[in-house]
């Protein structure tokens, strides 16, 4: 028997011009949780699709319980008890809880009838797994939280009776405390006997849930370790394949914030946000902090004219603005990069070179004809300056790994030489390398002169790279904290809204 319940060996895997895992290791053990890490494109997200059935690796043999598989699908996988669990995608939303879980699988009685009632047994017995009894099993799936979808996509894996299942950044579109309640359900599928294969860019996390970790760079098995000998220095150093001293960078001296360029005045929709006023000055960077809810993202898009502002008022360089949609946003300087690139920012299906010029079509047509030569330069331009990591500007921007996707994505913003920039949870699924090079173009680009609003939930992140902290909570500014004054402490006492001397509550 052997100690492996997962093993695979030299897996390689190509793509066109890409190869994605050059000889790969992986050595997952009984009931323990492996962390799988490494930047963006190192291959992590391939090798899990190949030890789930997606991909067929070129080279490599896959082991469960020592005996040798191979998978002709990802059912095929699932059934020889391997399951992925994925972000997103592959839950229906407009079918119930029950029926997600037991897709194609359902209970049924007399003339093949579903039988109703011992599906949604079914499915409040795997509810009580976790002990949840808030999740109605007749409930649509699309009427449910992010965090409640995810249960229910784990809990449709865990019916195959996996040995093994693989989270692929689970906790990207998590609030903290939908976290903790994942690592719960982590714990207590592992205290059964359940291995997992656990993909994050937060370290943090793999120290908090754990037991091993196996580093990949470019395509190549770098080493395996026992979480409990290593530190945070030490995986960033093998990742990255450098030291990495502060990811955040420093603000270069000679240059200061200028005169004012935006400034919100008593901004309010019902519903959203509520007498919000603050102003960006040329060249600043400010940070908008909060809880998950607190009316950030809403008021970034009503800046940008996504969605409408029903009184209060907003001016740009001293002039005050009407903008009503993004069209008119864009033609004033102001660019908006989603927090979402997958449904809101990226055209995944398209060319790099072509997202590249989405949001300013015009300035590549020369009579009514787009330009390609023009776009292919714009593309092959882009890719240096952002260090994009791919063959070439005609690749497919779904193909991408997450944090190449995120840098097209800004790249795709630079191109309209914005006066204002408002990121939205700018570095999520972005590797530290990856961070710490977006944090370098964003200090670039304010350094031109254009302000920055940071919308991020990543904590650290709003301390290292804003000039100045704007909190908000339930709709509104709760308050504003210089560089200098800001730690953690005060940005979440004020984004909780209790005081800092009552540190418990928090
Ligand atoms: N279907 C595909 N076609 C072409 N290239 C691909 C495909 N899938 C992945 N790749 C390429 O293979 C490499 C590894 O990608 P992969 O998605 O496995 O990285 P990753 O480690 O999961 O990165 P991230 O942390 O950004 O999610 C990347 O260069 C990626 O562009
Ligand atoms: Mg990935």
């Amino acid at each position: 028997m052997s100690a492996y319940i997962l093993e695979a060996k030299g897996i390689v895997k190509t793509f066109p011009g890409v190869r994605a895992l050059n000889g790969v290791d992986l050595k997952v053990k009984k009931g323990e949780v492996h962390a799988l890490v490494g930047e963006n494109g190192a291959g992590k997200s391939t090798l899990m699709l190949t030890l789930g059935g997606v991909h067929k690796p070129d080279e490599g043999e896959i082991f469960i319980e020592g005996e040798k598989v191979s998978f002709e699908s990802a059912h095929d996988a699932n059934k020889k008890g391997i399951s992925i669990v994925y972000q997103e995608l592959s839950l229906v939303p407009n079918l119930s809880v029950a029926e997600n879980i037991f897709a194609n699988r359902q209970p049924v009685k007399f003339l093949n009838l579903i039988d109703w009632k011992r599906l949604y047994e079914q499915t409040k017995e795997m509810l009580s797994l976790f002990d949840i009894d808030y999740i109605d099993p007749s409930a649509l799936v699309k009427d449910l939280s992010i965090a409640n979808q995810q249960v229910v996509e784990i809990l449709k894996a865990m019916s195959f009776n996996p040995k093994v299942l693989i989270l692929d950044e689970p906790t990207s579109s998590l609030t903290e405390v939908e976290k903790k309640q994942l690592f719960k359900n982590i714990r207590i599928l592992k205290s059964k006997g359940i291995s997992f294969i656990y993909i994050s860019h937060h370290l943090h996390e793999i120290f908090e849930i754990a037991d091993t970790v196996t580093v990949l760079r470019d395509g190549e098995y770098i080493c395996e370790a026992e979480v409990k000998d290593i530190d945070e220095d030490f995986l960033v150093s093998k990742m990255v394949g450098r030291k990495i001293s502060n990811i955040y960078g420093e603000r270069d001296k000679d240059t200061k914030p200028g005169d004012v360029l935006l400034e919100v005045k008593n901004i309010s929709r019902a519903g959203a946000f509520e007498n919000v006023s603050f102003s960006v000055k040329r060249g600043e960077i400010v940070g908008l902090a909060g809880l998950v809810g607190a009316g950030r993202t809403e008021v970034g898009r009503a800046i940008f004219g996504a969605e409408p502002v029903e009184s209060g008022e907003i001016y740009l360089e001293g002039e005050k603005l009407n903008i009503r949609n993004t069209k008119q946003a864009i033609e004033n300087g102001i660019g908006y990069m989603s927090e979402d690139r997958k449904t809101q920012g990226l055209y995944l299906k398209f060319s790099i070179k072509n997202n590249l010029i989405s949001n300013r079509l015009k300035d590549f047509c020369i009579n009514g004809l787009i330009s390609e030569k023009q776009v292919s330069r714009n593309g092959e331009e882009k890719i240096r300056e952002f260090n994009i990591i791919t063959p070439g500007c005609e690749q497919i921007v779904g193909n991408l790994s997450g944090g190449n996707q995120q840098k097209v994505l800004l790249a795709t913003w630079f191109g309209i030489k914005p006066k204002l920039l408002i990121v939205d949870e700018p570095t999520r699924g972005v590797d530290v390398g990856a961070k710490s090079e977006i944090y370098v173009l964003l200090r670039e680009l304010a350094k031109k002169g254009v302000g920055i609003i940071m919308i991020s939930s990543d904590l650290p992140e709003i301390l290292g790279v804003s000039d100045r902290i704007i909190v908000m909570k339930e709709g509104k500014v709760a308050g504003e904290l210089s560089k200098e004054e800001a730690n953690e402490e005060k940005v979440i006492a004020i984004a909780a809204g209790v005081q800092t001397n009552q540190k418990e509550c928090v």
